[in-house]
């Protein structure tokens, strides 16, 4: 598995990270929109971000800042035997971070979650521009995605 710089860390995502620039980090992906640290309160603890509902949202800080984050959704199934289905999303990591493999090492940990968990699979929706990204992290086209926005 890769390794961080030093200096970094890899962890769970706390509460505390409102103030830590974890929506920021968000930006480089999409709009975020302007939430306030209540709304960031109640959706925290709906998720309960730590895996216990299936959500599990990894961070990596440098220095009391959130240069990283990506997150990985267990799905609970019938078919497969009651298998397992992780979700990677939301992959995001700062601009003047990127190149330091911290993308690569946020996908590593997400991974190893997954599998020890039991998920028989995981599986990512992406860009054609990230295609190379998720190929060196060992993951390779299946499907085709189909969205309907409302
Ligand atoms: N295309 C091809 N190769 C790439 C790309 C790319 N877009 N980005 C990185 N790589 C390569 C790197 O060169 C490196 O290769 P190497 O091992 O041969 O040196 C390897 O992939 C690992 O790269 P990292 O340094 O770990 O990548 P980084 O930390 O910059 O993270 C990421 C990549 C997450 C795509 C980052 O650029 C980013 O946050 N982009 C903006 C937001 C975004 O697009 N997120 C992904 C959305 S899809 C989703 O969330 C499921």
């Amino acid at each position: 598995a890769a390794s961080l710089p030093e200096s970094y860390t890899i962890r769970a995502l706390e509460k505390g990270d409102f103030a830590r620039g974890f929506l920021d980090c968000l930006r480089v992906l999409t709009t975020v929109g302007d939430i306030t640290e209540e709304q960031w309160n109640e959706r925290y603890d709906w998720m309960d971000t730590q895996g216990n509902g299936g959500y599990f949202l990894l961070v990596i800080e440098d220095q009391g800042r959130i240069v990283g984050t990506g997150a990985l959704i267990v799905e609970r199934k019938f078919i497969h035997n009651l298998g397992l289905v992780g979700h990677i999303e939301d992959i995001a990591v700062a601009k003047d971070q990127q190149g330091k493999k911290l993308g690569l090492k946020l996908i590593q940990a997400l991974d190893f979650i997954a599998a020890k968990v039991g998920c028989y699979k995981s599986i990512l929706d992406c860009s054609e521009a990230n295609e190379g990204f998720y190929v060196k992290c060992g993951f390779k086209r299946a499907g085709l995605e189909m969205a309907h926005y409302y």
